[in-house]
């Protein structure tokens, strides 16, 4: 199936991206894995005239914003994200209302509506950043409450929060990391910063899941305990030979990462559905955000 996927990709002059949680088989088959990040970049530098995205919606949302020219086709229609349906357009500009005028930083993981009302898009890899660029002392950060608060943590802005959650990576808890650093002293732990903030306080390190790559292959340490979704194992022992990860709950399963199968990218490559496109009215406003956040990223 790999093969038969490898050559299809030729025939259309297709490149695969995978995020970092897909299953291993994807993986091994894919041009680039990556987070969030790394992939709108990709995304946007490609010279294919097709982008297969194995992720969610989202993400192929994200490239079509970037590439409208090219074919962006998701595998599976239905891989999406709890989070991004978490706020709504109309919900947002609600709360723009009530507000004194700010920037709105928006998580890369929402629908291309909401990121047409944004100022800027952020990803766990560069939220930090991305809040420090704006002037002003306020802004409103949709909608990872998680994120928006670590991201306070390290701020000096008044950081306007939203109540989205990923539901995985929320449910992380301090016991639950007190009993995996029990089981493995020596470990260094590595949160992602989707997780609740007195998780992440505990970490020695909040990063994306390729900074987690990066940071454990720079590490001297051996053992790590990873706080995010269980397919992180599979890229960070195959970056890392000889280290040891320890997943920190099983509970962190995204079921909709693990939807897309060899079959479903052979099929759509051979009958080009799944294409995921952004209206004109829609796509303009919201690649505004989108290229502030690359530009300032690159
Ligand atoms: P990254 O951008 O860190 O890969 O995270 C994406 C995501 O959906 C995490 O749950
Ligand atoms: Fe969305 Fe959470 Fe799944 Fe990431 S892990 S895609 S934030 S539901």
């Amino acid at each position: 199936m790999q093969n038969k996927i490898r050559s299809l990709l030729k025939k259309r002059r297709a490149i695969l991206l995978a995020h970092n949680y897909q299953p291993p088989e994807i993986q091994d088959v894919a041009d680039v894995c990556g987070d969030s990040l790394e992939l709108s970049i990709k995304a946007s530098q490609t010279d294919a005239d097709v982008i297969v995205f194995c992720g969610v919606h989202f993400m192929a949302e994200t490239a079509s914003i970037l590439s409208p020219a090219k074919t962006v086709l998701l595998p599976r229609r239905d891989a999406g994200c709890p989070m991004a349906d978490m706020v709504t357009p109309e919900a947002l500009k609600k709360k723009l209302a009530a507000l004194p005028p700010m920037p709105v930083v928006t998580y890369v993981n929402s629908t291309a509506e909401v990121k047409a009302l944004s100022t800027i898009c952020c990803t766990s890899a560069n939220a930090f950043e991305v809040v420090e660029s704006l002037d002003g002392d306020e802004v409103l950060m949709v909608p990872d409450r998680n994120l928006a608060l670590n991201t306070a943590a390290r701020s000096r802005k008044k950081i306007h929060t939203w109540e989205g959650y990923c539901p995985f990576h929320n449910l992380l808890t301090v016991e639950e990391v007190d009993a995996a650093k029990a089981r493995h002293p020596d470990a260094v732990f590595m949160a992602h910063p989707e997780c609740p903030p007195e998780v992440v306080a505990l970490a020695d390190v909040a990063v994306s899941t390729s900074g987690m790559i990066r940071y454990a292959q720079k590490s001297a340490a051996t053992d790590f305990i990873v706080g995010t979704e269980v397919g992180m194992r599979y890229p960070l022992e195959k970056a890392c030979p000889g280290k040891t990860f320890h997943m920190v709950s099983p509970r962190m399963h995204c079921d909709d990462m693990k939807k897309i199968s060899l079959t479903d990218i052979a099929q759509c490559l051979e009958t080009m559905v799944g294409e995921v496109k952004v209206p004109e009215d829609i796509r303009v406003p919201a690649l505004k955000a989108v290229q502030r956040m690359v530009d300032l990223s690159i």
